[in-house]
Formats: structure tokens, C-alpha cells, sequence
């Protein structure tokens, strides 16, 4: 079902510092900060050959983030998104196998401008998992 890993994405509680350990330390490609009021987060992607990762940053007062940053004041990996060709064929397969799909169900459009589902980590060996179709 799942295909290729489009995203790891990690908190951060200083996103110039991050950028900085991404670009200068670590030598990859940084995108400039994307503010997604819509979504209550800045996003930086940093591009590597095979995938991305995605530095979140909170943004206004009511952002889903916020909260894992209270508790993991270093920031820290928040989830990972696989590719899926039909997210509504995921989703329902996922279903009947018992995962816990989380919001209402149904697919948003994501931070990306491609609709994307959220599964309990407590059925994902404890990961929160985005599922986004391509
Ligand atoms: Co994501």
C-alpha cells in the first residue's frame, strides 16, 4: 500500500538554528521558511536525493505543534509521510484492518496542496504517520 517516504518531519523550537544545522553543518539543500498560517506552522524543507525533511516551526497561537514542543522543549521528530496512490483506498483498507484514522476521516489538503489522512501512533509502532496521495 504505502509507497515511497515523501517526509520526515521534525519540531523545532528555533528554526534559524535548525536551517543553519541542516545548510551549514550537515551541507544539504534548505528551502526558504513557507509560513502556513492555515496550517499554525512555518515549514523549511530540506531536500536530499531520496526525500525530504521537513523542519516545522509553530506559527500563531493555535498551533497544532505547540504542544510537542511543551513537552520536547528540543524539538524532535513528529511524523513521517509515505506516498499512497488512493488515500480513500488506504483509508478504508486501514479501516477494516483496525487503524484508527485520526480528525474525521476524511482527506485535507495538506501542507503540500495534496490531500493527506493522519493514523494514530498508537496502531504505528508509536509514530505518527501521514498518508499523502501523489
Ligand atoms: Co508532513
Amino acid at each position: 500500500m504505502i509507497g515511497k517516504l515523501n517526509h520526515v518531519a521534525i519540531v523545532v523550537p528555533d528554526l534559524e538554528a535548525a536551517v543553519a544545522v541542516y545548510r551549514d553543518t550537515l551541507g544539504a539543500e534548505v528551502s526558504a521558511p513557507a509560513p502556513l498560517p492555515e496550517h499554525g506552522v512555518t515549514t523549511v524543507f530540506v531536500s536530499l536525493p531520496n526525500t525530504k525533511v521537513e523542519l516545522l516551526h509553530p506559527l500563531g497561537a493555535d498551533s497544532p505543534i505547540a504542544r510537542y514542543l511543551e513537552r520536547n522543549p528540543d524539538g524532535g521528530m513528529h511524523h513521517v509521510c509515505y506516498e499512497v496512490d488512493d488515500i480513500a483506498s488506504a483509508r478504508d483498507s486501514l479501516l477494516v484492518a483496525g487503524a484508527r484514522v485520526l480528525g474525521d476521516g476524511e482527506p485535507k489538503i495538506g501542507a503540500h496542496g495534496k490531500p493527506v489522512l493522519f493514523l494514530h501512533p498508537k496502531d504505528f509502532c508509536g509514530t505518527l504517520v501521514e498518508l499523502e496521495q501523489i
